[in-house]
């Protein structure tokens, strides 16, 4: 018994310690506040508060917001001569309430349209729509909301631009002219092109032209999001880097804007995030829907951790890592591109408990430091 108490007292000791140091640096947006902004996307019913726990994980974990689907066109712009901002007012004042970077997503984007955009055939009217659209919706949060997705997915895969609604009525000059219209109406916001597999070479390449191209013709690009809805064994750390350093050569910042690593079979290997894509069910392409397996788990651990360490490496180049979700529940993978999957692509499960990968993305910062 003498021996026992001593040892007892410092193994306590011991462990007070380390709960606190852990208490202290266990939040991501903590651990990387010197990297970058660490930020979620937000359903309706988070910016409405409407569960106390995701709350407190939300304000815990991150520093930088995005709206998931409520400031798309559809909701803020559903007639054309109605407005509605009721969500995106709850939206901007969550994040003033919270002292968070706020992100707006998105203005120009030819899916979750309203369908009176959808109609739009000839060139005046669009004109029309793109100035009336852009304009009162930057103006309205002028110096409240921080950057802009202000066109979001106008490239093919092959890096030809998409045959958009927008394209087909106004060609191509409809790029810079939604980026001029979005830095006239607010100045200081950071204007970003956001789009996703714009990491593999092909469409990269397009996407570099046209930024350059918007630059040229007097538009102002502030950054390029990447929006990085990856897999497991792709796409690969090199293509990652190159993309990161090739459009920080073009003087603009890199952000990833919509990360998640789906876990489960892809149909036709399908890569990407075009969202009008859907496929049938079967056990075979649900194959985790009761809970992952440790084998996947530690993947999904090594995975993020590798990314962030390439993220780390390049921080001076990289200006907020934005998760697609805040936990498993909520991600749109467990319904896209096959209806009621159970995925398991982000740091937090559907119990809002932290995972390996969380463990995995934080314990680069605390070797390091
Ligand atoms: C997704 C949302 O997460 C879903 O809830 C919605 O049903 C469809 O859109 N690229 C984007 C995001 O820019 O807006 C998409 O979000 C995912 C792909």
């Amino acid at each position: 018994m003498k021996f026992i108490k001593p040892y007892l007292v410092v193994v306590t000791t011991l462990l007070a310690v380390s709960c606190t140091s852990q208490k202290e640096t266990t939040s991501l947006k903590d651990a990387y506040k010197n990297d970058f902004y660490i930020g979620t996307a937000l359903s309706a019913d988070q910016i409405e508060v409407k569960n106390a726990k995701e709350d407190s994980l939300i304000r815990k974990e991150f520093n930088a917001i995005t709206a998931e689907n409520i400031m798309k066109s559809m909701y803020t712009h559903p007639q054309k001569d109605k407005y509605d901002f009721v969500m995106s007012d709850k939206f901007v004042a969550y994040g003033e309430k919270n002292k968070m970077f706020i992100h707006g997503h998105t203005l120009i984007w030819h899916s979750q349209l309203a369908p009176w955009m959808e109609k739009i055939a000839d060139s005046t009217e669009m004109k029309t729509f793109m100035k009336d659209h852009i304009t009162t919706i930057v103006s309205k949060y002028k110096g409240r909301i921080n950057s802009w997705d202000v066109v979001n997915e106008a490239l093919n895969e092959d890096g030809t631009l998409r045959q958009s609604v927008f394209l087909k009525t106004l060609g191509e000059k409809y790029l810079v002219d939604a980026f001029k219209l979005a830095e006239k109406a607010d100045p200081k916001a950071e204007l970003y092109y956001n789009d996703y597999n714009i990491e593999e070479s092909a469409k990269r390449a397009g996407a570099i032209a046209l930024i350059k191209k918007i630059k040229v013709e007097g538009g102002k690009v502030d950054g390029v999001g990447i929006q990085g809805h990856w897999r497991l064994n792709s796409p690969s750390l090199e293509e990652i880097e190159k993309s990161i350093l090739e459009y920080s050569a073009l003087g603009i910042k890199v952000a990833f804007t919509e990360l998640d690593i789906t876990v489960l079979p892809n149909p036709w290997d399908l890569k990407g995030a075009e969202i009008s894509q859907k496929f049938e069910g079967s056990e075979k392409m649900n194959p985790y829907p009761k809970a992952l397996p440790d084998s996947i788990q530690n993947k999904l651990a090594e995975r993020y951790e590798s990314i962030f360490k390439l993220f780390l490496k390049h921080k001076d180049k990289i200006s907020r890592v934005t998760f697609w979700g805040v936990h498993d529940g909520q991600s749109w993978l467990n319904d896209w591109p096959i209806k009621g999957r159970t995925n398991y692509p982000l740091p937090f499960d559907a119990t809002l408990r932290h995972k390996k990968a969380y463990e995995s993305i934080l314990k680069l910062k605390k070797t390091k430091e």
